[in-house]
């Protein structure tokens, strides 16, 4: 996906991989993938607030949070789940699974 010096710690960037939207957050040395598009409407996670303590990402158009390890929302108006990829680290490169 990616190599481990471009997404800077605390952030989140998005990616356009094989038809699949990923918003990469990484919390320190811990590395999150889940889908970028907000379960709500067409906005996207990877440009909103990271959550560190929470393991949380907030969409920056109306304030929910997701989950980064379920997807689920934490938090109205977005009600349904977003997609949560799997991701390793090898070496320099996050490695994201896609299905
Ligand atoms: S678009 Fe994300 S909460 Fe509304």
């Amino acid at each position: 996906m990616c190599s481990v010096d471009d997404v800077k710690p605390g952030s989140a960037r998005r990616f356009d991989v094989d038809g699949h939207r990923l918003a990469v957050v990484r919390i320190g040395d811990d590395w999150y993938a889940i889908g970028d598009e907000c379960s709500h409407a067409d906005y996207s996670l990877s440009e909103g607030d990271v959550w560190d303590d929470e393991r949380e990402i907030e969409c920056p158009k109306h304030g929910s949070t997701f989950s980064l390890e379920t997807g689920d929302p934490q938090t109205l108006p977005a009600t349904q789940p977003v997609p949560v990829y799997t991701v390793r680290v090898d070496g320099d490169g996050v490695l994201v699974a896609l299905p």
